[in-house]
């Protein structure tokens, strides 16, 4: 179905050139023990997006300059853009499949949109690198955004999420996460891009601790001590790691996630920050409709009768040559065409989602 992108190998460009590959950012990034999730909005005025766009070409760093402090800590940062800061801050050519997060509603399960122009995706062993590198982030950028959400994820014993399964063993690894998660030459102008969706999750684990163990590993599909996945036998349609499997031309497409729990058990918060890195967000965007309606409808994804997530967006990642390179072009950089109206979702001027209506 796609072409095959090569790290630092064949170059996307046409025959004849000789341009260096892009470099992509960390996207493919080993699980981590810590990690921070911000999405901003982008404030309003040629101010703020000509600073981003000079933001940009300082991003990497910045990364490096909180990184070496401790090399073994592995610092990365993705950084990713939704659809209307793409429009605001770079123009054309824009990225084939970028648009804003698509709603699903079924029932009484719905997957929202929320707004949010940037995401920034911050990894490390330890949480002291992260907390920094988000500190200098927003000291440099924080005139010119508004924060919408910011969540703090941590490994949870063996990579367990907080309804105690382990979570990401089915992730693809090596030249298969590069496969699955960055662009090859389908969209050459952005090859070693990818696209990401997040969703923050809230469970209600007093209903899910009243679901019997055995009942839990249905609804999932894997044994919850053991993670060993359930013999097809036994594995119901429903289950979530039925849901998620997406075969075409017999083939199965794979994203790559990077989910992490977080909360606060004072306020009785206990969660999971769903982040799927995708080459194309359609795939991902499949796996959102079998598990909310359902495949066939109706046969949805019963993590969602104790899960609902209360964000959602798509973002662009681009590479980070394409990153360094907005920097020198800012200079020159005309003012951008004035965007359509936004629509509710998309609002680049809005502050915490806390008390935020959610939309129709
Ligand atoms: C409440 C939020 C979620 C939780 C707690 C959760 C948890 C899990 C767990 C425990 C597994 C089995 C182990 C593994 O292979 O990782 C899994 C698999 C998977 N999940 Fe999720 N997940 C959530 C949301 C999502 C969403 C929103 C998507 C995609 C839209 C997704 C896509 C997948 C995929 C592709 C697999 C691997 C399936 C396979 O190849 O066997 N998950 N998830």
């Amino acid at each position: 179905m796609f072409k095959e992108y090569k790290l630092g190998g064949g170059s996307a460009a046409p025959s004849g050139e000789t341009a260096p590959p892009p470099i992509p950012q960390p996207v493919v990034a080993p699980l981590t023990r810590a990690a921070i999730f911000i999405v901003v909005a982008i404030n309003p005025g040629p101010d703020s997006r000509a600073a981003l766009r000079s933001f940009c070409g300082d991003l990497s760093g910045l990364i490096r300059a909180v990184g070496f402090r401790d090399i073994e800590g592995g610092l990365s940062c993705v950084i990713g853009f939704g659809s209307e800061a793409w429009d605001a801050l770079f123009g054309a050519p824009r990225p084939a499949e970028l648009h804003p997060f698509r709603e699903i509603r079924s029932g009484s399960r719905a997957a929202i949109a929320t707004p949010g122009d940037i995401l920034f995706h911050i990894r490390a062993s330890r949480m002291d690198l992260c907390f920094e590198l988000a500190a200098q982030i927003m000291e440099r950028i924080g005139a010119f955004v508004s924060p919408v959400d910011e969540a703090q994820g941590f490994r949870y014993f063996d990579d367990r999420d907080l309804l105690g399964f382990v979570d990401g063993t089915e992730n693809p690894v090596d030249a298969a996460a590069v496969e699955a998660a960055l662009i090859g030459g389908e969209d050459a102008d952005f090859t070693g891009g990818s696209y990401v969706i997040v969703q923050k999750y809230l469970h209600d684990m007093k209903a899910w601790n009243a679901i019997p163990t055995e009942m839990q590993e249905l609804i999932v599909g894997r044994k919850k001590l053991s993670d060993v996945e359930l013999d097809e036998s036994v594995k119901p349609s429903w289950a979530h790691a039925a849901l998620t499997i997406i075969e075409e031309g017999g083939k199965e497409i794979k994203i790559l996630r990077a989910n992490m729990p977080f909360g606060s058990p004072t306020q009785g918060e206990f969660g999971t920050y769903f982040i799927g890195y995708s080459r194309s967000p359609r795939t991902i965007e499949q796996m959102l409709e079998n598990m909310f309606i359902g495949r066939p409808p109706g046969n949805y994804d019963k993590l969602l009768d104790v899960s609902r997530p209360v964000t959602g967006n798509l973002f662009f990642v681009p590479t980070a040559t394409f990153l360094d390179n907005v920097a020198d072009e800012s200079a020159a950089a005309p003012e951008p065409a004035p965007a359509a109206p936004r629509t509710k979702n998309e609002s680049l001027a809005i502050g915490s989602l806390k008390g935020e209506k959610r939309h129709e």
